[in-house]
């Protein structure tokens, strides 16, 4: 008889051993580098407790990354594990035992940049430390130079990538994961764009294939035969002459030998969209090169790319497409999930809404951050949040996310909670985006932040304006104004007609936009109507004084924009001067005035809080706290963090 808590999802909650080691489920966590470690590539504190949060969540095998094979000529990027560190070694000890003591197995991923290897000095400059090797002598797009690896240098990429297996075997790891996708040096070997070596190691799959095989060789001979390797490779890659999925085919049968389990990504380093699929594309778009690859070999496939939906995975598994789902980001959004489907929780896990936050970060300020969870890249201070040293009355005005989040946060620390929204659902400004395909999550999230409030016992009344009065009737010893903003329009003659909608009431007006469209405001906001507008057959034209999108984040905005160009008439540079009945009157770059037909006219031109509202409720209650938009307009991210701080801070 099945076990109860089990039944739902068997299949993402079956074991699956592999030799001496059983997976306690077949959900993992993704490889995913966490940026806070120190200058010579040590994990810190704060990585470990990262880790042992994803172990902690459920995660049958949670992957440390990224770990360098050769510091000085194989690093990727800035922030990588050094493998070659010989005081790296306490810190890996130290994160494969965090990881192990919550019941999952602990590996790590093996990596060697090539010809992407990325140096402080300034793209192009040579000179000893500055040289990147790659299968081919070569010049990057951006002036880099490549030079050809020789047998000797490739001799010894195989030496470091053995050592460096030896070492996370000493540390205490389970397991290991090699990378041989993303255009890293393994997958540069095996593409037959980057590489058209003549000798050996270039030519046929079987050639193009040799160091892969070599590596593992090497590795193996390090970690014996009950450590099982995942091999991380990318079964296509766009545009012309890379990897197709039939030479994918091809290598996974020559290669399954020598491996425990294929991991199926897809893309190279210039595909970004590809080996992390955005917002725009549909959940499990890669499990297609999985399930076929699975089809061709005899031992067990994962999946990764857009996976965090247990019914979608549950079909995945049960369908015979893969064997095991790897999740990134959706971990990052809700570490727990993995937990939350054995114990028949789903309904409590927090979406991850693809937005690359997380990614953009990590390159724009070396730090891991989530949009959707507070506690991301501060794990190890989270995890010791005390319970309220004195239980309060707090009254949170505002059911956005910023007072969702708030409340929740207030709650689960023991607080009595009273949370008021004036409109008759919760959701706040995330309801401006009810019906746009590719927020979905964010319906979603609305739903789940509901459901915990109620579950913590947060008293909920909608329909509820929070005065002055209010609050003097409620006494409460905490208030925390989480009140939101309204759309700004900008001083223009004819912004106030009847054609103009506020790019805040899209969904909700939808039937009333008419067939011709001006976007009045190419911000983000701007820019994703448009893109939902044109998605619904509108004939869509952006107008923005500046450059387009640039407050989205550098990993959304290039997804976005490609998007925007093949689907609406993008104007950067117009200035608006007045609506009227035909349209949208504008000054051209070149200075000319220009109108720009359209049956309703979307005014995205930006949000102002609710100044008086707020102002009004300042010195109302022993302690305010001012939270989110109605502070000061910005990204949900801000008023979810803010509304969790606010709420430690009592
Ligand atoms: C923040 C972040 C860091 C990542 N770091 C790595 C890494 O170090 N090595 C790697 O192979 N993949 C890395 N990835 C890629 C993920 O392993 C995964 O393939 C990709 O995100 C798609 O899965 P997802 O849709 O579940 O996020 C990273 C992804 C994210 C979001």
């Amino acid at each position: 008889m099945p076990n109860a808590y089990l039944q739902n999802y068997p299949h993402l909650c079956a074991p699956l051993t592999l030799g001496k080691l059983t997976l306690r489920s077949r959900m993992c966590s993704a490889p995913m580098g966490f940026p806070d470690l120190t200058e010579d590539g040590c994990l810190t504190e704060g990585a470990i407790a990262f880790y042992e949060n994803r172990a902690r969540g459920g995660a049958a095998i949670v992957t440390v990354s990224e770990g360098c094979v050769d510091y000085a000529h194989g690093k990727g990027h800035g922030r990588l594990i050094n493998l070659q560190n010989p005081g790296v070694l306490a810190g890996l000890t130290n994160a494969a035992r965090a990881i192990r003591r919550h019941g999952a197995a602990a590996s790590i991923e093996l990596n060697h940049a090539g010809m992407l290897s990325a140096f402080d000095a300034p793209a192009g400059a040579a000179g000893d430390g500055n040289v990147r090797y790659g299968p081919v002598d070569a010049l990057m797009p951006n002036g880099t130079v490549v030079r050809g690896m020789t047998k000797a240098m490739i001799r010894e990429a195989v030496t470091l990538f053995q050592c460096g297996a030896a070492l996370v075997k000493r540390a205490g790891f389970d397991m290991l994961m090699l990378h041989a996708g993303h255009g890293w040096l393994l997958h540069q070997f095996l593409s037959p764009r980057t590489n058209t070596r003549t000798d050996e190691y270039g030519g046929s799959l079987p050639n193009r294939a040799r160091l892969t095989l070599e590596v593992l060789d090497a590795i193996r001979e390090a970690v014996g035969r009950d450590f099982p390797i995942e091999l991380r490779f990318s079964a296509m890659e766009l545009g012309e002459g890379g990897m197709t999925l039939e030479s994918a085919v091809e290598f996974a049968k020559l290669i399954q030998d020598k491996v425990q389990i294929l991991h199926v990504s897809a893309g190279n380093d210039a595909d970004f969209g590809v080996t992390h699929p955005p917002m725009f594309s549909k959940a499990g778009c890669n499990v297609k090169y999985a399930a076929e690859i699975k089809k061709h070999v005899h031992i067990p496939v994962a999946t990764v790319g857009a996976l965090g939906d247990p019914e979608l995975m549950e079909e995945i598994l049960s369908t015979g497409k893969a064997d095991l789902v790897c999740m990134a980001r959706a971990l990052l959004a809700d570490p727990e999930l993995p937990k939350k489907v054995e114990q028949n929780r789903t309904e409590e896990i927090i979406p991850c809404m693809r937005c690359f936050m997380c990614h953009a970060e990590r390159m724009l300020t070396q730090t891991r951050i989530c949009a959707l969870n507070p506690e991301i890249g501060r794990e190890a201070e989270a995890r010791s949040t005390p319970p309220a040293r004195q239980r309060r009355r707090v009254l949170v005005a505002g059911g956005g996310p910023g007072g969702m989040q708030a409340a929740l946060t207030a709650a689960r620390r023991g607080h009595r909670v009273l949370l008021c929204e004036k409109g008759p659902r919760l959701g706040g400004m995330l309801l401006s985006e009810e019906g746009i395909p590719f927020k979905k999550p964010l319906e979603r999230y609305v739903e789940v932040m509901s459901r915990l409030l109620a579950r913590e016992g947060v008293e909920i009344r909608l329909n509820t304006a929070v005065t002055p009065a209010f609050v003097a009737e409620e006494a409460p010893e905490a208030l925390l104004a989480a009140i939101g903003a309204e759309p700004l329009f900008p001083p223009i003659p004819g912004i106030h007609r009847e054609n103009v909608i506020p790019g805040t009431e899209i969904s909700r007006r939808l039937a009333e936009i008419g067939p011709r469209v001006v976007v009045l405001g190419g911000g983000l906001t701007g820019c994703e109507s448009a893109l939902f507008l044109a998605g619904e057959g509108r004939e869509v034209t952006v107008v923005q004084r500046s450059a387009l999108a640039k407050d989205a984040n550098p990993r959304h905005r290039p997804e976005l924009l490609r998007r925007l160009e093949a689907s609406v008439k993008l104007r950067a540079g117009y200035t608006a001067l007045a609506v009227t009945e035909e349209g949208l009157l504008c000054r051209s770059p070149e200075g000319t005035e220009e109108l720009l037909e359209a049956d309703t006219v979307i005014c995205a031109a930006g949000l102002r809080p609710l100044a008086s509202e707020r102002d009004a409720l300042r010195g109302t209650a022993p302690i305010v706290e001012i939270i989110g938009d109605c502070d000061r307009p910005g990204l949900i991210r801000d008023a979810v963090f803010r509304g969790h701080h606010a709420a430690l801070d009592l």
